[in-house]
């Protein structure tokens, strides 16, 4: 039997146990994800190739495995290596864009909506990357700053899209220009647009861009795109997700931007949608588990903690959020789990709770689930938690409000198509 035939469909997801190679560089595995999803784009060939031929030479130690072997292997088993994904390519597509700072993917969902297909991912969170797996297939490339992450991008596509960390930046005493914004994720986001040119990007960050160093941070943002890219930039508004149909306090503002040459005249921002949702409409319709629940003990530690807090004049601070309201925005770290509490009064037979520390309160007052988590952001129940729950919790407090962001790429779109 030939090498490539001695190797199991399950060794390509296997988790190595010898590393190293992998772990040197683990955009193999991602390029080989990207062209099982891509209908085997040549772009991620070779990256792919790469990959089993790291995984045949570490299941055959002893033998020479040519490139032509590996690749060989890869035809070979291309047809059965494909799953089934919760959220797969749009067929036919409309249009491409890439997803960076990927996080699990809110971007990817709203864009998919809209018929497109994703050429290229980037997250280099481990956790992410195997939520971003489950519910899409690719494993995304890693470190967007590293110009070998950046070489796997597409010459062309679409629209970028990046809800991007904002790190401080001072740029107290320089131009305030593209090259100010060095060493910060904005300058890759950037540097990326200019290499590429895409008809448009998308650019989600926090609130608080707005006033960060009083303004001049998002004054050189925006400076840097519309007079050293060279897009048109109309001023970037900001939006709460209780507008756009989920029950959450969150906003965000949006920056988005045309390739000049398109001529996009009047782009006009989402309207929200009405009714607005509340808490009632998203919680969980079976009685959950009894881990939710806060244990007596764990409530009064909350209460005092909240009383110091506030005695200090801080706001943090759990809520009990009735249900015909909104939540506050779900936030990663932290007790961010805890600002929004629940009564559940489905509170009925828990026996025995032995494992809960400490007497479960019988008031009801529990935490929200990371399912209704994933319903505050507006992700679709059949999208799959596959990780523990701190990393569930974070992992949705890190993303975005999926229907903001689509109503938002929707206008773009149309600016694009229409222009
Ligand atoms: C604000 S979150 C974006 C979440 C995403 N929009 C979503 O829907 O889940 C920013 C993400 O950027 C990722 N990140 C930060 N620095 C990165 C880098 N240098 N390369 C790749 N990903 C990075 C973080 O791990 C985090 O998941």
């Amino acid at each position: 039997m030939s090498l490539e035939h001695k190797i199991s469909k399950e060794d390509f997801y296997q988790k190595p146990r010898r590393t190293r190679v992998v772990e040197e560089n683990d955009n193999t595995k991602a390029s080989f994800t990207h062209f099982l999803y891509q209908e085997h784009s040549d772009r991620y060939k070779k990256g792919a190739v790469d990959y089993v031929q790291e995984l045949l030479a570490r299941k055959f130690p002893q033998e020479n495995v040519s490139l032509e072997v590996a690749e060989s292997a890869l035809q070979y088993y291309l047809p059965q290596l494909q799953k089934d994904v919760p959220f797969p390519e749009p067929q036919p597509a409309k249009f491409t864009f890439i997803d960076l700072f990927a996080g699990i993917g809110g971007f990817r969902i709203a864009m998919q909506n809209l018929g497109g297909a994703c050429v290229f991912s980037s997250e280099w969170d481990k956790y992410s990357q195997k939520t971003y797996e489950a519910n899409f297939g690719e494993i995304p490339f890693g470190d967007i700053t590293q110009e070998e992450t950046k070489q796997y991008i597409p010459k062309q596509f679409d629209i970028l899209c990046a809800g991007f960390p904002c790190q401080a930046f001072s740029i107290a005493g320089k131009r305030g220009g593209f090259e100010d914004t060095r060493g910060t994720l904005f300058f890759d986001v950037a540097e990326i647009i200019k290499r590429h040119q895409p008809k448009a990007f998308f650019l989600e960050n926090v609130k608080g861009l707005t006033n960060h160093d009083k303004g001049r941070t998002l004054a050189t943002i925006l400076h840097t795109l519309r007079e050293d890219l060279g897009y048109d930039v109309p001023e970037p508004q900001v939006f709460n997700a209780k507008d756009f149909g989920v029950p959450q306090n969150r906003e965000r503002i949006f920056i988005v931007g045309f390739r000049k040459d398109l001529n996009v005249q009047g782009f006009e921002y989402p309207r929200g949608c009405e009714p607005q949702r509340c808490i009632a409409d998203i919680i969980e319709e079976q009685e959950v588990s009894v881990k939710y629940y806060l244990s007596n003990q764990y409530l009064d530690t909350l209460i005092k903690h909240k009383a110091r807090h506030e005695s200090k004049g801080n706001g943090f601070g759990y809520e009990i959020v009735p249900h015909e309201s909104v939540a506050n925005a779900v936030v990663c770290g932290g007790m961010g789990r805890e600002r929004n509490l629940i009564y559940d009064h489905r509170l009925t037979n828990f026996s025995p709770v032995t494992h809960i520390k400490g007497e479960v309160n019988r008031q009801g007052i529990r935490k929200m689930t990371p399912r209704e988590w994933a319903r505050l952001q507006g992700f679709p129940d059949k999208f799959q938690i596959v990780v523990a729950d701190a990393q569930a919790y974070r992992q949705f407090g890190n993303s975005v409000a999926v229907p903001a962001i689509q109503a938002m790429a929707e206008q773009v779109l149309r600016g694009i198509w229409y222009a």
